[in-house]
């Protein structure tokens, strides 16, 4: 079954073609980086237009990478949450669309699930059940996996996702966005142990996160440090591993928990360097086994959605004719195919 994907849930556009038993054909992607940088952040309304310009020539050019025609597609998967609510719509319009047109059947991705299974296109894809930490620009979730659709959260953040913690964190350091991304580049640069951030809500039990106050502590030692180039390197190096500590004790806890032992890291902040090796450490240490995406599967991608599309679409899944988009949507809500 050959299974065309499409990501839009923020600011990437993503195309991809899954077949069920080859694996991955072709993906292609477009950001928008370029568009919301000289804005500091996304704009919802310049993602919406921007997807709508770009979709259909990206789902072209993928088709065509992959030597098919639309007549080998045999069903649509598509993001319908959670997101930006333009930026869904223009998926879930095009795709349902398409799938009328050509005859298949479209199915609607949760985000986050596609983000989670991430680590199946690769060559030692994790069996079940596993824990799976979840870090994105908008979520930040603690899962136990027993199955495809089948979670339970065990932890998640009260206030600020991790990436978001990035971002805005990055943004007081007078660097670009994404934040993330130029944030690990300049920690690269820092001091180790020059200064020391709080690990929040590690001293009491449970899962739970919290970031908000990390990012007040970093505006506070910022606003009272001269700010030279050094100073700012410093204090990156520290919020980060403030960050990758943090996770990395609930990891252990959950993992601990749950009497697990595979952990699995996906969504934008996994393609941290420095999280990664923390989580890597703590994993080695247990005897346990730690997954993760490609670096390009990490952040948002086609890929992702139309494996998990096809995972459902298997089944003879099938769903309503109706265009719509779920800015907000609990994982938990989701059930086994
Ligand atoms: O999964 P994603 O592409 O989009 C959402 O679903 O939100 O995640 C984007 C987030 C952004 O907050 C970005 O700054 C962060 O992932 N990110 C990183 C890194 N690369 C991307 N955060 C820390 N270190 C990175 N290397
Ligand atoms: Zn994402």
């Amino acid at each position: 079954m050959y299974v065309l994907g499409i990501e839009t849930s923020c600011d990437e556009t993503g195309v991809a073609i899954f077949h069920s038993e080859q694996g991955l054909i072709s993906h292609c992607l477009h950001s928008q980086i370029a568009i919301h940088a000289e804005y500091g952040g996304v704009v919802p309304e310049l993602a919406s237009r921007d997807h709508i310009r770009k979709l259909i020539p990206l789902i072209k050019s993928t088709l065509k990478d992959s030597t098919l025609t639309s007549q080998d597609i045999n069903g649509i998967a598509y993001t319908s949450g959670p997101g930006l609510i333009g930026a869904l719509l223009v998926g879930a319009a095009t795709a349902r669309s398409l799938a009328w047109t050509w005859q298949v059947p479209a199915i609607a991705v949760h985000h986050m699930e596609g983000h989670l299974l991430a680590p199946m296109l690769e060559e030692n894809p994790p069996p079940y059940p596993f824990v799976a930490l979840l870090v994105s620009g908008g979520h930040t979730l603690l899962v136990e996996v027993s199955a495809i659709g089948c979670y339970k959260i065990l932890g998640e953040s009260l206030d600020d996702a991790a990436g978001e913690a990035f971002d805005k964190t990055a943004k007081m350091l007078s660097l670009g966005y994404p934040g993330g991304p130029y944030l690990s580049k300049l920690a690269e640069k820092g001091t180790p142990n020059r200064f020391k951030f709080p690990r929040p809500m590690t001293d009491r039990p449970g899962l739970d996160f919290s970031f908000s106050g990390l990012k007040t502590f970093t505006k506070n030692t910022l606003f009272s440090t001269p700010q030279s180039d050094q100073d700012k390197a410093d204090i990156a190096l520290a919020f980060q591993q403030a960050v990758a500590d943090t996770l990395t004790i609930k990891c252990k806890r959950a993992l601990e928990q749950t009497q697990l032992t595979r952990l699995v890291i996906a969504g934008g902040v996994s393609a941290n360097t420095q999280i990664r090796a923390s989580l890597k450490a703590m994993t080695d240490k247990k005897n346990a086994k730690l997954f993760f995406p490609r670096l390009e599967f990490c952040t948002d991608n086609g890929a992702m959605i139309a494996y998990a599309g096809c995972q459902r679409l298997l089944t003879g899944h099938q769903e309503p004719l109706v265009i719509e988009g779920r800015p907000r949507w609990p994982i938990n809500e989701l059930n086994a195919p």
